[in-house]
C-alpha cells in the first residue's frame, strides 16, 4: 500500500497464559507493536491495537499439571499477571482479551463450521499414540523417549532439547507417557485437515511474488523456504479435553488445534472491543499488521492466511514484521531454566523505570538478528544516553528558561546560519523518524530521535548561553527559544518510545495536546508561552543496582547446575571385609585454625573418644575456623598418618560434596558420644 490506508488493525501475538512475560516478549513483539500504534495515533490514523491471552493448547495443560491446578485456574492466574505487566509497561492495547471467553469460543467455532460446510477440510484417520492408563491420546509434548539423533533419553515427542532436532513422536525410541509413565499404544483417530497444498500456488503468488520487497528478509526467507519445500495438509483438530470443542458430529473429546483457534482470537478480541469490528477485518482499505516473534512466522504467514482465504470474508495481512530472538547475558532466554528478566520482577527492582527498559530493548532490538540483553548495556544506555543526552538537554533548556525568564518562552531575534541549520534539521526530523517507523525500523527511528536530543545538547554547548547572558541578552533569547522548540518537538516524537517520560516532559513544558504533524515546527512553543518547573526525567543507574541483577542471574545459573547435576556412576563392588577394615568414629572438633600460607587447609584438633588428635583437612574455603569448633564430625581414625605442610595428620574427616563443589560435614542426626562407631 502506498497511499495512506483508511484504517489499521494491528495485532500482537497472543501470549500463552502459561507463565509471566519477560524482556524477550517485550523486545520482540509488544514494544515494536506499541511504538507503531502510538505513532499511528499521533498521526491521527484510525487504528485498533489488538491482543489477549492464548489460553488453550498443550502449553496450558502442562503448566496446570505442573502446578497441580486446573487449566482454568492456570489461565486465570497468568492472564491477570500478563495483563498487568503490559499495563505497567504502557503497552497501549485497545483491547486485551482472552481466548477462553464466550465470544471467542463462538467465533472460533463458527469459523470452523463455515469451512466445514464449504468443504474446505479433508478428514483423515491416522494412528496416534494413546495412553491406556490415563485413557487419552497423547500430544507430542506428553511423550518422552530417546532421541534417535543424539541418544538423549528425555527427548519430547516434538523436539529434542539436547540436540535441537525437530521430531515426530513415532521417531522416539522407548516412548513413555509423561501422564502415567505407561508405554503408549497406537490407536486410530479421526481428524480434520486444512489441505495447505491446495493453497500453495496462491501463497507463492501472494508472498513470494507479491511481498519480496516489503516484508522483512527474515520473514520472507522463512516463508519462501516453506513454500519451496511443498506444503502438506495440516491437522486443525486435536484429541484433548481443553480448548474449543470441535463443532461437528462424531468429534466428541476433540478440540480445535490451538493454532487454529488462537489467531481467530484477534477477530474475537476486536468483536469484544467494538460493534464496528467488521470494518477492521473485512474492508480492503484496512491495513492489517501482525507483530510476532520468529517462531510464529509460519502460523501467521502461511496457515492463518490460508484459513482466512478459505473462509473468504476476511482481509489478509499487509505485513508481518517478525523479530528474531533476544538472548540474556549470552544465553537463550528460557522459562523452564528461569533464565529471564521477568517484567513484573523488573518493576519491583526498578520502580518507575519502565521507559528505561523500553529504551534499552528498542535500541538493541533483535530486528534483523538475534541480540543480547546485558545489564551493563542497560546501565550504559541509561547513564550515557537517556541521562547524559536527552535528560541533560531538557534539563538545561528548562532550568535556564526558568532562571532567565521565569519560565516564559522568549522571542527569537535575528537568526544566524547555525540557528537556521538547527531549525532545518528539527523541521525534517518528524518525517525522518516517521519513515523509519512505517518501515518497521524502530531502532533506526529511535536513534534519530536521540540524534535530535544530541543536536540540542551540542547547540547549547556550542552557543554557551550561560556565558553569553552576561554580554548579549538578546542573542540568548534566540538561543533559548530554539532550544525550547527542540524540547517541545522531542516531547511529541519520543512519545511512542518513552510514553511516561513524554508525559512528564509535556507537563513540564505545559504543552497542549499535540500531534505528530505539530512536531518540528519553530512555533511549537510560541514566544510568551509559560512553561513549568524543571523535573528530572532520568536518574543514574548505580553499579550496585546492576551488579545485584547480575548476581541474581549467577544464582540462577548455579541453581540450574545443581538441579541438573548427574551423580557419578557407582564404583566397583567391594566385600564386607573390605568395608569393615575402615574404623570410622564420631568425634568433636576442639580447635581449628588455618594452616599458614595455604588457601585450603585447616588444622583441626579432634576429640575422637579414643584420643585427641590433629587432622589436616582441605576444607578452609568452606568453613570459618571459629564456627566449626564444637561440631561433631565423622573421622576415619585408622588411616595411616601423613605429613602435610610439616604437620602430622592422623586420620581423615568425612565430607559430602555438593554439585557445585561445596563441602559439608557428614554428621550424626543426634548427639553421639565421642568415639561412637560408624558402620
Ligand atoms: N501463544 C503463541 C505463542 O506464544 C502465539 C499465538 S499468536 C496467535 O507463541 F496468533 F495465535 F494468536
Ligand atoms: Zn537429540
Amino acid at each position: 500500500m502506498t497511499t495512506t490506508p483508511k484504517r489499521y488493525t494491528v495485532t500482537a501475538a497472543l501470549p500463552y497464559a502459561n507463565g509471566p512475560v519477560h524482556i524477550g516478549h517485550l523486545a520482540g513483539v509488544y514494544l515494536p507493536a506499541d511504538i507503531y500504534v502510538r505513532y499511528l495515533r499521533l498521526q491521527g490514523r484510525d487504528v485498533k491495537f489488538i491482543c489477549g491471552s492464548d489460553e488453550h493448547g498443550v502449553p496450558i495443560t502442562i503448566r496446570a499439571k505442573k502446578e497441580g491446578i486446573t487449566p482454568q485456574q492456570a489461565v486465570d492466574k497468568y492472564h491477570e499477571l500478563i495483563k498487568k505487566s503490559f499495563e505497567d509497561f504502557k503497552v497501549s492495547f485497545d483491547v486485551y482479551d482472552r481466548t477462553s471467553s464466550q465470544v471467542h469460543h463462538e467465533t472460533a467455532s463458527d469459523f470452523f463450521k463455515k469451512l466445514y460446510a464449504d468443504g474446505k477440510f479433508i478428514e483423515q484417520t491416522t494412528q496416534q499414540y494413546y495412553d491406556e492408563t490415563a485413557q487419552q491420546f497423547l500430544a507430542d509434548r506428553y511423550i518422552v523417549g530417546t532421541c534417535p539423533k543424539c541418544g538423549n533419553e528425555n527427548a519430547y515427542g516434538d523436539q529434542c532439547e539436547a540436540c535441537g532436532s525437530t521430531l515426530n513422536a513415532t521417531d522416539l525410541i522407548n516412548p513413555k507417557s509423561t501422564l502415567s509413565g505407561a508405554v503408549p499404544v497406537m490407536r486410530e483417530t479421526k481428524h480434520w485437515y486444512l489441505p495447505l497444498n491446495e493453497y500453495e500456488l496462491w501463497l507463492r503468488e501472494w508472498i513470494v511474488e507479491g511481498h519480496k520487497s516489503d516484508w522483512k528478509p527474515n520473514v520472507y526467507g522463512q516463508c519462501k523456504s516453506w513454500i519451496d519445500q511443498g506444503l502438506q495438509p495440516r491437522a486443525v483438530t486435536r484429541d484433548l479435553d481443553w480448548g474449543v470443542p470441535v463443532p461437528v458430529e462424531g468429534a466428541e473429546g476433540k478440540v480445535l488445534y490451538v493454532w487454529f483457534d488462537a489467531p481467530i482470537g484477534y477477530i474475537s478480541a476486536t468483536k469484544a472491543l467494538t460493534p464496528d469490528w467488521e470494518k477492521y477485518w473485512k474492508d480492503e482499505e484496512t491495513k492489517l499488521v501482525h507483530f510476532i516473534g520468529k517462531d510464529n512466522i509460519v502460523f501467521h504467514c502461511i496457515i492463518f492466511p490460508s484459513m482466512l482465504k478459505a473462509h473468504g470474508d476476511y482481509i489478509l495481512p499487509d505485513n508481518v514484521p517478525a523479530n528474531e530472538f533476544l538472548n540474556l547475558e549470552g544465553d537463550k532466554i528460557s522459562t523452564s531454566r528461569n533464565w529471564a528478566v521477568w517484567l513484573h520482577e523488573f518493576l519491583l527492582d526498578f520502580p518507575g523505570k519502565g521507559d528505561v527498559l523500553r529504551y534499552t530493548l528498542c535500541a538493541n532490538a533483535p530486528e534483523t538478528k538475534d541480540n543480547d540483553f546485558t545489564w551493563k548495556d542497560y546501565q550504559a544506555r541509561n547513564n550515557n544516553e537517556l541521562l547524559a543526552i536527552l535528560g541533560n538537554f531538557i534539563n538545561r533548556a528548562v532550568v535556564l528558561t526558568q532562571k532567565y525568564y521565569e519560565g516564559t518562552v522568549p522571542a527569537r531575534g535575528e537568526l544566524t546560519d547555525y540557528d537556521k541549520e538547527v531549525l532545518g534539521v528539527l523541521e525534517g526530523m518528524p518525517m525522518v523518524i516517521a519513515t523509519y517507523i512505517e518501515r518497521y525500523r524502530f531502532r533506526d527511528a529511535l536513534s534519530e530521535l536521540m540524534n535530535l536530543a544530541r543536536l540540542g545538547n551540542k547547540y547549547l554547548a556550542d552557543t554557551e548561553p550561560w556565558k553569553l547572558i552576561k554580554t548579549d541578552e538578546e542573542r540568548v533569547k534566540t538561543i533559548m527559544n530554539i532550544a525550547l522548540q527542540i524540547s517541545g518537538s522531542l516531547a511529541i516524537l519520543m512519545e511512542p518510545f518513552l510514553p511516561t517520560s513524554a508525559d512528564k516532559l509535556r507537563n513540564m513544558l505545559s504543552m497542549n495536546p499535540a500531534m505528530w504533524a505539530d512536531a518540528g515546527s519553530a512555533e511549537m512553543l510560541p514566544a510568551g508561552h509559560v512553561i513549568g518547573k524543571p523535573e528530572l526525567l532520568f536518574e543514574k543507574v548505580e553499579d550496585a543496582a546492576v551488579e545485584a541483577q547480575v548476581q541474581k542471574l549467577l544464582d540462577t545459573k548455579k541453581a540450574n547446575e545443581m538441579a541438573n547435576a548427574v551423580a557419578d556412576p557407582a564404583k566397583d563392588n567391594i566385600s564386607f571385609e573390605d568395608f569393615s577394615k575402615m574404623d570410622i568414629r564420631i568425634g568433636t572438633i576442639l580447635e581449628a585454625e588455618k594452616v599458614a600460607k595455604t588457601k585450603k587447609l585447616l588444622k583441626l584438633k579432634i576429640d575422637t573418644g579414643i584420643d585427641q588428635r590433629t587432622v589436616v583437612s582441605g576444607i578452609a574455603e568452606f568453613f570459618n575456623p571459629e564456627e566449626i569448633i564444637g561440631q561433631q564430625v565423622s573421622i576415619l581414625v585408622n588411616l595411616a598418618p601423613r605429613e602435610i605442610k610439616g604437620i602430622t595428620s592422623q586420620g581423615m574427616i568425612l565430607m559430602a560434596e555438593n554439585a557445585d563443589g561445596s563441602l559439608a560435614f557428614v554428621q550424626p542426626s543426634k548427639q553421639i558420644t565421642n568415639g561412637g562407631t560408624v558402620s
